[in-house]
């Protein structure tokens, strides 16, 4: 991608739980694989064109720690990356980093972001949830914003940080504290939820996290809705004064942007793994089994996905129309995620029972409605993505979800997005999708219909259109855009 000009005359530093490659240790040797995430992915882009970069990123396994500690918790040249970009770990504590991540951050925050708190009977904040905040969450993100601020030191003060996402709230404003000079950035990849939605947190831990992301210069979203989120949020919550229109929030004699940029795939890439052989492979093997129709979801096994009111759509639409029987089966590409944390754990547990319970009700002798698939395997994606007839993407809430981009850039057979009103993506692809309610299951399953029989030349027309909007709307633009901005708060005079 090219990065604008000027940008990189200021060091840039880069602020991810995830960081770009993860290290294990098989049969006593070391081995580093890149990280996973589309935001590890965008952003791994972005570093590898960078001059002097420097990614800050937390050390997972115990390899990433035994790697951190060779290098005394400095920034190194890593596999991988471009010549400009180096990498530091930064070691936690475990139990700090557990409270941080598997209490906190998910579900603690991930829940409040996305609406899926169950007011009634959960959360419940006891002194568990307030102790993994006071000793998990604000130590991780002070760990983080101390690296990141010894980073700015050691190259005078003067450095563009851009700090990915919900698990570092804090590290902006303590970074500012340190280094008043720094320019910050934050892009938050989640949605930002309306001001009520906040409200589950207690005071102290909402004004926190508030106070936290306006230590920012700038503060980014995938979609103006959730800017917009964001500035009440800042109004209702902290009594700040807020301009709707130029969407700015004035604090501490400050002024905070919020801005929106919608994330995106890279589509030459996409592509060159849609015609690799590994991919052929596994096509090859689903055309061979696939029926008439093919329905198609991917998903990290995430209570936002809405994953079970997917099924019971399906399980509505073949009890609506007995004559897809034998003749069209979903199959679900879903991915177990974040296993330490009870919440996921159930989910998927809940996953399996539906999906048999489907199964069971309409399935015969050579025909499984369901096939559910817990790989993770990016191969089979990319092939299925070729092969789906209906693309079914029904969350709860999501901040861009790009499967949907990326399934629409590469499918071969005309198929139709299927798209929830509550994905960013929708924003932009809804125009071309059949939208889903995700709370109405008689109204996916009528759809998901309406999709399957749609005529010819709309599919066509609709996919090509929205394979043209990815590919224009890349994620060399997501960057490039933040970028362009970021140079021009640069500029004197701001
Ligand atoms: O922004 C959400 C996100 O952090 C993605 O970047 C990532 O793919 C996903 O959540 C997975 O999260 P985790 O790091 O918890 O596995």
């Amino acid at each position: 991608m090219d990065v604008p000009a000027g940008v990189d005359e200021d060091p840039l530093i880069l602020v991810s739980n995830r960081g770009p490659v993860e290290y294990s240790r098989e049969d006593g040797k070391r081995t580093a694989k890149a990280g996973h995430g589309g935001l590890v992915t965008a952003l791994a882009g972005l570093a590898s064109h960078l001059e002097d970069a420097v990614w800050v990123c937390a050390a997972l396994s115990e390899e990433d720690m035994a790697v951190a500690r060779e290098h005394d918790g400095a920034a190194f040249q890593h596999e991988g990356g471009g010549p400009g970009v180096r990498l530091r770990m930064v070691e936690l504590d475990p139990e700090a980093q557990h409270k941080f991540y598997a209490i906190i951050s998910n579900p603690l925050l991930w829940f409040v972001q996305h609406y899926l708190w169950d007011l009634g009977n959960t959360p419940d904040i006891t002194r568990r949830e307030v102790d993994a905040f006071d000793n998990g969450y604000v130590p991780v993100n002070a760990r983080f914003a101390d690296a990141v601020a010894e980073e700015v030191e050691a190259r005078g003060g003067r450095a563009t940080v851009m700090v990915q996402d919900y698990h570092l709230y804090l590290v902006p404003e303590r970074v500012r504290d340190r280094c008043p000079e720094v320019l910050l950035h934050h892009f938050v990849h989640i949605p930002w939820p309306h001001p009520d939605a906040w409200r589950v947190l207690p005071p102290a831990m909402r004004q926190a996290v508030f106070n936290g992301v306006l230590g920012n210069d700038v503060v980014a979203f995938h979609s103006r809705r959730y800017a917009r989120n964001f500035l009440l949020g800042c109004e209702e919550l902290l009594g700040l004064e807020v301009d709707m229109v130029r969407l700015t929030v004035e604090v501490g004699g400050r002024t905070v942007r919020a801005r929106h940029y919608p994330i995106s795939v890279d589509p030459d890439e996409l592509e060159a793994t849609a015609a690799s052989p590994a991919v052929a492979d596994h096509e090859r093997r689903l055309a061979e089994k696939r029926r008439e129709h093919l329905i198609l979801r991917v998903d990290r096994a995430d209570p936002s996905k809405n994953i079970l009111r997917g099924f019971r759509a399906f399980d509505t639409l073949l009890g609506d129309h007995p004559e897809l029987a034998e003749r069209v089966t979903f199959l679900a590409l879903v991915q177990p995620s974040r296993e330490d944390v009870e919440q996921y754990v159930e989910y998927l547990e809940r996953i399996r029972q539906l999906v048999d319970g489907v199964n069971a009700k309409y399935g015969t002798a050579d025909w499984q409605p369901i096939e559910l698939s817990l790989e993770g395997d990016f191969d089979e994606v990319v092939a299925a993505y070729k092969l789906f007839d209906v693309l079914v993407v029904n969350p709860i809430s999501d901040g861009m979800n790009l499967v949907a981009k990326e399934a629409a850039l590469v499918n071969h057979r005309d198929g139709v997005l299927a798209l929830s009103e509550n994905a960013g993506a929708h924003e932009e692809l809804g125009q071309f999708a059949v939208t889903l309610h995700p709370f109405d299951i008689q109204q996916q399953a009528d759809a998901i219909f309406a999709a399957l029989t749609m005529d010819g030349h709309e599919r066509r027309d609709r996919l090509a259109a929205s394979a043209a909007l990815v590919r224009e709307d890349d994620v060399a633009k997501w960057l490039r855009d933040q970028l362009c901005d970021v140079r021009e708060l640069r500029e004197p005079g701001h």
